[in-house]
This record gives structure tokens, sequence and C-alpha cells, in this order.
């Protein structure tokens, strides 16, 4: 099976991310989180996607590193902050930043990480510049929607529109990035983000039902968000609201797919195809699965 860490586009980010540390002052604090922050065995899959689309779109990788780099770094300023919002304890299977540092330093190692992505990102083109801060915007405020999300009414319309925003958004915007770096026109950059909304929507369900299934052991947060197995359970059974979720999940990861249908055949299509499925389905136990 396919391992992420053995691709080559895993290969290239985990370098320049390296090579961004290494480039910092030795005795920094902000250089000392970004060690525990930065080494602490992300997947970086958003940035090896914003690659991969480049390819498929026939342009070259290497030419789309600084602005995956971005979108990594703004994927773990966002998971610090996230970590100060809901408590959250273990991050990748080490202790969150803000429990390490404080909260104070936490949130100021989010802001550095942010403005370095914002440097990155500007060497490149208007449209992709426009993704990027696009995403940003949405990932706040799907935050802000998830931590209303214990008020009563907050029903399917509202779960959709929170991860959308707070997670689909940044994998749309990787997608949709790495078209514009391959010289793609909007509506071929806009079939690829359409492919990273639904890739990102089927991640996080997955993500909400495996908390729900308790499976999470390299997590552990102390404020729940309300998530879609646990609005369906509010009206159903256990097995019918894991069945029914899964269904959501199959759905979104089959839009995603098809999207992709309409490009020509290339080994980046199908490792890109390959990811889709790591980190969506593959990720169900097939006992889970097999309640769809
Ligand atoms: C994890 O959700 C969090 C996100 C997907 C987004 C967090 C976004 C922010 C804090 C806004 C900050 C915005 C920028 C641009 C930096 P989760 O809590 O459901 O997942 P988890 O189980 O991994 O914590
Ligand atoms: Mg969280």
């Amino acid at each position: 099976m396919m391992e992420i860490e053995n691709l080559e586009e895993y290969q290239l980010i985990k370098a320049s991310m390296d090579e961004l540390v290494a480039s910092m002052e030795e005795s920094s604090k902000m250089k000392k989180m970004l060690l525990h922050v930065c080494s602490s065995g992300g997947k970086s899959i958003r940035p090896i996607i914003l690659l991969l689309c480049t390819e498929i779109c026939g342009g070259e990788r290497n030419k789309s590193v600084n602005a995956a780099l971005a979108i990594e770094l703004i994927h773990s300023a966002s998971l610090i902050h996230d970590d100060v919002l809901d408590d959250g304890i273990i991050r990748r299977g080490v202790e969150s930043a803000h429990k390490k540092y404080g909260v104070p330093a936490a949130i100021l190692c989010g802001d550095f990480l942010i403005s370095k992505a914002i440097s990155l990102i500007s060497s490149y083109g208007t449209d992709s510049v426009l993704e990027f801060g696009r995403a940003g915007m949405y990932m706040a405020e799907g935050e802000t929607i998830d931590i209303s999300s214990s008020c009563t009414d907050f029903g399917r319309k509202n779960y959709f529109e929170c991860i959308s925003k707070k997670t689909a958004s940044l994998f749309a915007a990787s997608a949709a990035i790495g078209a514009y770096v391959a010289g793609a026109d909007r509506e071929t950059a806009m079939k690829f983000r359409s492919f990273g909304e639904n890739v990102g929507n089927a991640y996080q369900i997955v993500d909400d039902l495996l908390e729900y299934l308790n499976r999470l052991e390299d997590k552990q947060s102390t404020y729940e968000s309300v998530t879609l197995p646990l609005l369906y359970r509010r009206s159903m059974g256990h097995e019918e609201a894991v069945s029914l979720t899964v269904k959501e999940v199959l759905q979104h990861v089959k839009n995603a797919k098809d999207v992709l249908q309409g490009f020509g055949d290339s080994a980046a299509k199908d490792k890109l195809l390959l990811i889709t499925n790591l980190i969506t389905v593959d990720m169900l136990p097939a006992s889970v699965l097999e309640m769809s």
C-alpha cells in the first residue's frame, strides 16, 4: 500500500519546511515552537494535493513548492489556534502548542506562521493570492460557526456550512492554486476547487465520525463540536446514524473522483485518487463501512 511519507511530493514539502525552520536564529523561542509544531508527524496532505494538481495540469511541481508551503503553514497556524479555542491537549500525538508553551506564545506562533504564509504566497498570481485569502477568511468563519455549534438550533445545514468553511475551504484553495500555478484557466481551476471542496468535506466527516466512535487516539480535546453523527443520533439509533454518516462520506468521495474523471490519465492523477481514498474511506474500519 502507498505510504504518504514515501511520495516525492511529501519529501519536497518536508525539505522546504526543514529549510525554513533551519534558517531561523538558533536561540529563538519561535524556532523552538516551530520545531515542535512542524516536526510532529503531520502528513502534509493539503500541500501534496496542491503539487499533484499542478502536475495534473501539466505544470512543474517545483514552481508550486512555495505555494504548497504557504498552505501547510496556514494549516499549522489554524491547528494551533483551534487547539487554543477547543482546549486541545494532544495534537498529532504530541502536546499541543498552548499546553507546552502557554496560550500567548502559541497565538504568536500562529501569527508568525500566517505572516510567513502570506509572504510565500505573495509571489504568485492574483488568482492564487485571492484563493488563499478566501480560504483563510472562510476558515475563521467556519471556526466561528463551530464554537457556537452547541446551541440548540444547530442542524445539518449549519454543520455543512461549518465544515465546508473551516476545513474544505483550504483543500479547495490548495487544489485550485495547484491548477493556477500550472497556468490553468478559471474554469479548470474551479473544477479543482470543487474536487478539493468534496475531499475536504469527506475528510472532516470521517474525522468527526471517528471521534464519535472514539477512535482518534492521537488527539484529545476538552471542547467537543456538534458533528454529523451526533446530529443524526438525535433522531435515530446508533447504527442508522453511523450508516447515514458513511453514506455522506461516500457521496463526497464520489463527487471528488467524478471531477478528476474529466482529466487525462497520469501518475499524478493516480496518486491523487489514492490520497483521496487514504484520507477518507481507508480511515474507516471495515465494520463501519459495512454499515452503510
Ligand atoms: C480543526 O477542526 C480546525 C480547523 C479545520 C480550522 C481551524 C480554523 C481556525 C482556528 C481559524 C484560524 C484561521 C486561520 C486562517 C489561521 P476540529 O477541531 O474539528 O478538528 P481537530 O479534531 O483536528 O481539532
Ligand atoms: Mg479541534
